[in-house]
């Protein structure tokens, strides 16, 4: 109440991009997750979630390209998401495209953004990372989203994504190969079988390597979709997911259509919150349908309700990620869904 009452309409007075990086400053200071917990803190055993590997303490997670420099990874966890995933990193530095690159639709409940991979690189990200990760719970989950440097050729992404991969192994709990965001020119290329197979491939063999240097054990690797794909392009990407062994399936990134928009003239840029949700969960649907038990599904795209999540893992979705929604509900959307989670779960 107080957010949307009080905070919201504040916040929503500045340019989204400043508030974005006040509040990413704000949750990166270390005083911070102590004062927030005893708000936010509420946990339930039912909420458990086992996929791929790993255990996760709820299915709720914060979506990438919130703190795509892993500086805020205590916050999250203080504010109550099972498990936050960074990024998206490249391996060096770049801006990101040239600003104003993010704009809200708030009849709408939408954002479009068209940033770019704008981070600090793979050196600089690993750092953080390992720094904070000292500090966090071991069961407070942390995923890692790879993409490719603007200036890298398709023919050469693969070594992009291999130097990011090698670089926050020891870190990542799991990866995630960012194929789909529409704001990197070209991007959504690698979503082709050759791309793809060529990606991925490399990536497990690394995956092999890395798991006998560390003596520990091969990371979960996720793919990360757009929803703008024909339903053809979409089976030979779960075809090449299945085969090089994949863990499963982020569904969605943004979208490039403006079609559940009243007709209009809108910014360019990827389009996320409540417009992308039906458009998120037919991808959803299909996926399930077509790959049955052989991929897992991280489910993003529109939450913004407890009976959002509830959708989407009724559609078969192993776990959920939130970034919009946050933006227009308030951190309080958190314990809300987890206790409504909840009871449903000991009502069942
Ligand atoms: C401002 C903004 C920046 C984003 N940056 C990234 C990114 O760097 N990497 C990525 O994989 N997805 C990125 N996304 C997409 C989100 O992770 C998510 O897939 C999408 O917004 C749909 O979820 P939502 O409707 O809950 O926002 C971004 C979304 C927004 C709104």
């Amino acid at each position: 109440m107080l957010y949307k009452k009080i905070i919201r309409p504040a916040l929503f007075k500045f340019d989204p991009e400043k508030v974005h990086d006040f509040t990413i400053k704000l949750l990166s200071a270390g005083l911070v997750p102590p004062l927030i917990r005893p708000f936010m803190g509420f946990e339930d055993k039912k909420l458990e979630v086992t996929a791929g590997k790993l255990k996760f303490k709820n299915p709720i997670g914060l979506a990438a390209g919130m703190d795509k420099n892993a500086t805020a990874l205590g916050s999250w966890n203080a504010l109550g998401f099972g498990f936050a995933e960074t990024g998206t990193v490249t391996p060096l530095p770049q801006e990101g495209n040239e600003k104003p690159r993010m704009f809200r639709l708030p009849e709408y409940g939408g954002i479009i953004n068209r940033l770019g991979f704008n981070n600090c690189g793979a050196d600089r990200f690993e750092e953080n990372l390992e720094r904070i990760k000292d500090l966090l719970p071991k069961d407070f989950i942390v995923g890692v989203n790879i993409g490719k440097n603007k200036r890298t050729e398709l023919d050469d992404a693969y070594q992009d994504y291999e130097f990011s991969f090698k670089r926050c192994f020891e870190s990542a709990d799991y990866f995630t190969i960012n194929v789909s965001s529409p704001n990197t020119e070209g991007l959504r290329q690698l979503q082709q079988r050759k791309f793809l197979d060529e990606i991925l491939k490399s990536l497990q063999a690394l995956n092999k390597e890395l798991d006998e240097t560390y003596s520990s054990s091969t990371k979960d690797i996720y793919l990360k979709i757009a929803p703008d794909l024909t339903e053809g392009e979409l089976d030979d990407i779960l075809q090449v997911s299945i085969d090089n062994g994949l863990t499963g399936i982020i569904a969605t990134n943004t979208t490039i259509s403006r079609d559940t928009l009243p007709q209009g003239k809108y910014e360019s840029g990827g389009l996320s919150g409540k417009p992308l949700e039906p458009i998120a969960n037919s991808v959803l649907k299909h996926i399930k349908k077509h790959s049955g038990d052989k991929l897992g599904v991280i489910a993003c795209g529109g939450i913004s309700t407890y009976d959002d999540v509830k959708e989407k893992l009724d559609l078969g979705a192993s776990l959920v990620q939130i970034y919009t929604g946050l933006v227009y509900e308030g951190p309080g959307l958190i314990k809300k869904i987890k206790k409504a989670l909840a009871s449903s779960a000991s009502g069942s």
